[in-house]
């Protein structure tokens, strides 16, 4: 068989293997994984590389609207295009329900923003915000069987956040459908008045976002929603967790026999609370929700990682400018942190710090950095054999990583909307050199590469490995 493409010498690596193989590509899929192979149309020679499945991040925002006056720092265009030079072939962005809209409307919104801007392959999961009789009864379930396949739902943020009565609809519906939700878990009355003992006390500096939204808002969440869900008897995933306590949450829950994935994100890693705590609104930068803790949450959810209490690792990509009235400096924002728009840019980041601090530093292996940031988001989002892995039949989706190759994280790398990385600095051994997207070189050497159509496909999911029934 003469090939399109074939990447030759690779070590190639799955969530269960690695082995030196070449991979024959045909139109946009894997067709052979095998040595000597050497007809076709473009060989690459992948001596001293790995070859990987290209990342999944399941947890993006894009062109999302963000409040009055703030603008996301990142469309479908730039996002991917900063998910493809950090080695993403897929991202999984939100589809933002606005109050009284329907989620067809909102969808046709989304779809609308994505159209001919995508540099990787995009699904949309669904944020529910208002769960009307109309939507839940009947736009959801029709919605499933489009490949809809997962949804969120906040139980903080005013305008977002649901009650506990709306939550137990939402997940009856999902549980009857078939459809994987999301939970952010953080108590939004605790942080209410929390806020409201800061403003009397007169602290308004961005380090406060951190004290108003303390972990027993987060554990005291996770548990309700554990909760909630167990009631209903639905799995669910909870989503950018951020320390022990609501990790240990998520544990329990599963000793009890319930299916329960967990996510957590670089920033819980990396950062601490104390990176809030600058001169000059700089820890503006950091604001996100949950906020940074600590050195023992980091820890913590290094454990979580490692012992497969995570199965996801994310990077909760919610991109806003630094110095921009229309971002975390708003005029109100500089002035009090609760006008600073939450969320950090990262998804061009994701993949370097997982693989530099995990993989070269001994806390887990290849195959399992494979699983937490790609073969798991496959199967917990219903994309899974066709992405998330490197087997015949599958999408030509290879991320062709330099394991030895030292970067100094930069904000100029990441070519995302975003005027800073809050990882400026942090110096990371192992990139992503080449990606392929459906067997399309759309990244190489930190650029883009190829047409200059964006080629990225919508993907209509299948339902979650978590709610199928066993086979
Ligand atoms: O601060 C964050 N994480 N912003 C993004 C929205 C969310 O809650 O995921
Ligand atoms: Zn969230
Ligand atoms: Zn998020």
């Amino acid at each position: 068989m003469r090939f399109d493409t074939v990447i030759r010498h690779a070590t190639v690596v799955t969530a269960s293997d690695s082995f030196t193989s070449d991979i024959g590509i045909k139109d946009g899929r894997i067709v052979a994984l095998a040595l000597g192979l050497t007809e076709a149309d473009e060989v690459i020679d992948a001596t001293g590389l790995l070859a990987l499945p290209g990342g999944i991040d399941s947890h993006v925002h894009l062109d999302q609207p963000s409040g009055d006056g703030i603008v996301m720092a990142d469309d479908f265009a730039s996002g991917t295009r900063s998910a493809a030079i950090g080695g993403n072939s897929t991202v999984l962005a939100f589809c933002m329900q606005e109050k009284g809209q329907t989620l067809r409307e909102a969808l046709k919104v989304y779809h609308a923003k994505a159209e001919n801007k995508c540099h990787v392959d995009v699904a949309f999961h669904l944020v529910i915000t208002d769960p009307t009789p109309e939507v839940l009864g009947q736009e959801l379930p029709a919605l499933v069987e489009d490949g809809y396949t997962s949804l969120k739902v906040f139980m903080t943020y005013e305008g977002l956040r649901l009650r506990d009565d709306e939550i137990l609809a939402t997940l009856d519906t999902a549980r009857r459908t078939g459809a994987l939700v999301m939970v952010h878990c953080e108590n939004e009355d605790a942080i209410r008045y929390l806020i409201g003992r800061h403003e009397e006390e007169g602290k308004f500096a961005p380090k406060f976002h951190a004290s108003t939204r303390p972990i027993a808002a987060e554990r005291e969440a996770t548990h309700r929603a554990l909760s909630l869900a167990e009631i209903v008897d639905v799995p669910i995933v909870i989503v950018h967790v951020s320390n022990r306590e609501a990790m240990e949450e998520i544990r329990r829950a599963r000793q009890r026999g319930q299916k329960i994935a967990g996510e957590t994100c670089p920033q819980y890693l990396i950062l601490t609370a104390d990176d809030l705590d600058q001169e000059a609104l700089e820890g503006a930068k950091f604001v996100c929700s949950p906020p940074p803790r600590d050195k023992a949450s980091q820890d913590a959810c290094w454990e979580g990682l490692e012992q497969g209490v995570f199965d996801l690792f994310s990077s909760d990509h919610c991109p806003f400018r630094f110095d921009d009235a229309e971002g975390k400096l708003n005029e109100k924002g500089k002035r009090h942190f609760r006008w600073i728009p939450n969320g950090i840019p990262g998804v061009g980041t994701r993949l370097p710090i997982l693989f530099s601090e995990g993989v070269r530093k001994g806390r887990i292996d290849l195959n399992q950095f494979v699983a937490l940031t790609a073969t798991n988001h496959a199967k917990l989002y219903g994309l899974y054999p066709r992405k998330g892995t490197i087997a015949i039949g599958a999408d030509a989706d290879i991320a062709l990583w330099n394991p030895e190759k030292r970067v100094t994280l930069s904000n100029d790398l990441l070519q995302h909307g975003a005027d800073y990385t809050p990882y400026e600095g942090l110096e990371v051994e192992g990139w992503p050199v080449r990606l392929l997207v459906q067997g399309r070189t759309v990244m190489q050497d930190g650029a883009l590469a190829g047409a200059d159509q964006p080629q990225g496909h919508y993907l209509p999911r299948g339902k979650s490995a978590l709610v199928r029934p066993a086979a």
